[in-house]
Order: structure tokens, then sequence, then C-alpha cells
């Protein structure tokens, strides 16, 4: 007989210690993050039989062809927190602005920065998408966040995580004390504790990387590839690989079995293509959490000094 359920809602009242952290309107920003997840799973379970695939048209800041997607989930987004309650502020990889909530709509000290839909490219073949999520506060009371104190580095996070649209729905986060993960059980329609403290595998079998730009990565990069496909039983090489061009879900991957995933600077790309604030960042946040290590390549991504310097392309 599967346990009476543990879920989100109870969990977070049962253990108000886990998020004290992040601070007492917690709860409320996960449970709107996960009606999002529900709203979006929704939609993507029946993907080929509604007119959501395929794209919009339009591009995007980052000069991305959107897809019909991400323009659904950055509205669920929206739609959610707009008069939540939680947030004074949104901003999202999909939208040319962040929106700074009018001083007369609820408002809470939330700043929640967002990757609506992450795996854009998987959108049309029933492969793994995600969304990512960033929070940080805004401490003053007496005047609403300016565009500038939304660019903080990845330290000031108060909380992170993702929601990942597999096989199942789930629901990770981390307030810094710990991953704990919900998987979506569709019959109550409720979020379920599935993985409380994930912690990575001190050792990984798989790499996970875009092999297809080889030649573009600088050379201690190739090297380091290579070094993975040596035949060495001693120390577990050669690697798996690993890649569904989906970040959320290759990054869940390695937080249950371990492993590596790199997007590396390219010559014509020296930067990588993940985005700091919206993806680097929370992942980032999310791995160390989980016991792992999340790195530029020669620092801690979470403590990239100035993300205002960063062009706006890989903020
Ligand atoms: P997004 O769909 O939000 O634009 O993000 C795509 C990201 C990330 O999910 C993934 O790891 C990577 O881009 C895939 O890029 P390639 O297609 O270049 O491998
Ligand atoms: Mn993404
Ligand atoms: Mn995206």
């Amino acid at each position: 007989m599967s346990k009476f359920p543990l879920t989100l809602g109870r969990f977070l009242a049962e253990n108000q210690a886990s998020y004290r952290g992040a601070g007492d309107g917690f709860p409320s920003l996960i449970t709107q993050v996960g009606l999002v997840g529900k709203v979006i799973a929704q939609d993507l379970r029946r993907a080929g039989l509604l007119d959501i695939q395929g794209t919009t048209g339009d591009t995007n800041v980052q000069g991305e062809t959107v897809k019909k997607l991400d323009a659904i989930a950055n509205d669920a987004f929206v739609n959610a927190f707009q008069h939540s309650g939680s947030v004074c502020a949104l901003a999202s990889e999909e939208m040319e602005q962040p929106i700074v909530l009018p001083g007369n709509w609820p408002q809470g000290r939330y700043i929640l920065l967002f990757d609506p839909l992450d795996g854009s490219s998987n959108t049309d073949n029933n492969m793994p998408l995600g969304a990512i999520f960033s929070v940080i506060k805004h401490d003053r009371t007496d005047r609403l966040p300016t565009d500038d104190e939304l660019i903080r580095r990845g330290t000031e996070q108060v909380a992170a995580g993702y929601l990942l649209y597999g096989s199942s729905t789930m629901l990770v986060y981390t307030v810094g004390q710990g991953v704990y993960g919900f998987t979506l059980d569709p019959g109550i329609g409720e979020y379920v504790l599935s993985h409380e403290r994930m912690t990575i595998p001190e050792k990984g079998k798989v790499y996970s990387t875009n092999e297809g730009n080889y030649n573009k990565w600088p050379a201690g990069t190739k090297k380091y590839l290579d070094s993975l496909k040596v035949i060495d039983k001693a120390t577990g090489r050669p690697y798996s690989t690993r890649y569904t061009g989906c970040l959320v879900a290759d990054v869940h991957r390695l937080l249950l079995g371990g492993g590596i995933y790199l997007y590396p600077g390219e010559t014509d790309k020296p930067e990588g293509k993940l985005r700091l604030l919206y993806e680097a960042n929370p992942l980032a946040f999310v791995v160390e959490q989980a016991g792992g290590k999340a790195s530029t390549g020669t620092s801690r991504i979470m403590e990239v000094e100035n993300p205002r310097n960063c062009t706006s392309e890989y903020r």
C-alpha cells in the first residue's frame, strides 16, 4: 500500500524550519510556481492535439526564435504572480523589460527571475522541458525596485529551483537548507515529497554537453573532455554521454546520478550560452545545496562579481 502522501502544502506547514531563511512568504510563492507547473504540464500532455507547437514568428531579447510554448509558459508565470501578493517585480528570459508591479497592486518582498520554458528545442518532439526560477528579495519598503536592483550576484538568492516536465512533472527547490524534490501526482493534483534532501553522488559516470560544438571550444576544454573518454577502469572511465538539450533535465539527472554538465565558451560565443540570472545562478544554487560544484571554469558561478557587466544576452 502506498504511503499517505506528504504534499507540498503539508510539508511546508509541518517544516517551517526548512524555509525560514527565505521568509514567511515562501510557501505562497512556491505554491504559485507549482500552479504554473500544473497548468503547463496539463498542456504538454496533449501538446500534439492543441495548437501550441511550433513558433510564434517572433524573436526574443536573446535573439532566439520564440516557440508558442515559450510565450504560453511566460504568460502562465506572469498571470500566476502579478496579483499574487508574493512579488514586487518579475523578470524573464522571454521579456524585453522586467515587470515592476504598480504600487497599488498587491505587493510582496520577493523578486522572481525565471526561464519560463527551458529546452525549447524539445517542444515539438515529446522530449523533456523545464522551467527555472530564482528568487531574490527587495528589502526597501519605501519604494519599488529599480531595474538595476533585479540584477544581483547568485549568492543573494534566497531560493531557487526548477520545474521538470518529463515522464512525470517535478518541482525541485532550495532555500539554502538542502534540496527538496516533489513529484506531481496527477491523481490527486498535488505535489508529493518524493526526493528528500537530494544529494549528488560523490562519483558519476555521465557527461552532458553539446559535443557538436567541440571544434569551437578552447584547447583546455577539449583536453578535459578527451580525458573523460580515456579507457581506464580504475577511474571509472570512459564516461557515458547523455544530453537532452534541456538543461533542467540534464542537471536533474546529475543531481540523482552524479557526473558533469558543461556548456563551454565558444570561439564566437566566449561566455557560452547559458544565461546567468535565469539559468546558471539558480541551478548553481541547487547544485551546491545538493553537494556539487558549479563553476564558470575559473570561479564559482554564484560569485560572478558584477552580473551587470555581462552583455544582456548572457544575463
Ligand atoms: P532555452 O530553451 O530556455 O532557450 O534554453 C536552452 C538551453 C538549455 O536548456 C540547454 O542546455 C541548451 O540551451 C541547449 O543548447 P544547444 O541546443 O546549443 O545544445
Ligand atoms: Mn533555458
Ligand atoms: Mn527558455
